[in-house]
């Protein structure tokens, strides 16, 4: 999917749609679930913690170097990560797991630098990982991995267009601030608020927080 046609479809898609473009690129990457649901849960959990601190990081060296927005758009992501983080430690929990991470320091750099890892790190895990773990969950009709793995893979979706531009278009990302909305129940991360539900947890539009 591409960056115009990911946000179209966040505005218009029914949820079904959403569940049904998921699920076709689940099948396909079925030769990678080779990881039991719960060490998928540890590894995304891990990834979300990390993902938190990267983008705490990389927001205050945006900011830094006066990129403000993608400052913006940095703090917006970390809020979704720390939603999915949280999430992730309780869907482990009832499953009897005890939530564990492995803390990295991140690697801060130029914000240019940090947007293309951001984004590199969020293809891998949006088109790469995520699939191949909502695939085994569904293998295993575990609905809370699954409805979890997806609000992680949803969240992003919007993300990518999101660093995809402020790193081709950096310069209109200076000064000022920009407003990125955040689903406070499935870290959904948007520019414009939908209609009236959340199109990936279905909760009404309030429950969205407003980040710059
Ligand atoms: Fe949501």
């Amino acid at each position: 999917m591409n960056t115009q046609s990911r946000r179209q479809f966040l505005k218009q898609a029914p949820v079904g749609a959403i569940i049904a473009v998921i699920a076709g690129r689940a099948l396909a990457a079925d030769a990678g679930k080779d990881k039991s649901t719960i060490e998928n849960l540890t590894a995304t959990l891990e990834a979300r913690a990390n993902g938190e601190a990267r983008y705490a990081a990389f927001a205050k060296k945006a900011d830094e170097e006066g990129y403000t927005q993608v400052g913006s758009l940095f703090r917006a992501s970390a809020k979704a990560e720390k939603i999915n983080r949280e999430d992730l430690e309780k869907v482990l929990k009832k499953l009897g797991a005890t939530p564990k991470v492995t803390a990295q320091a991140p690697e801060v750099k130029s914000t240019k630098d940090n947007l293309a890892a951001a984004l590199k790190l969020v293809n891998e895990e949006h088109d790469d990982k995520l699939p191949d773990a909502i695939s085994k969950a569904r293998s295993e009709k575990n609905k809370e991995a699954l409805r979890a793995f997806n609000y992680c893979k949803n969240s992003q979706t919007e993300q990518v267009t999101l660093f995809e531009d402020a790193g081709a278009n950096l310069e209109k990302w200076k000064g000022g601030t920009k407003v990125i909305y955040v689903c406070e129940v499935c870290g959904l991360t948007v520019l414009a608020l939908p209609d009236e539900k959340c199109p990936s947890c279905l909760e009404p539009i309030a429950k969205f927080v407003k980040v710059s």
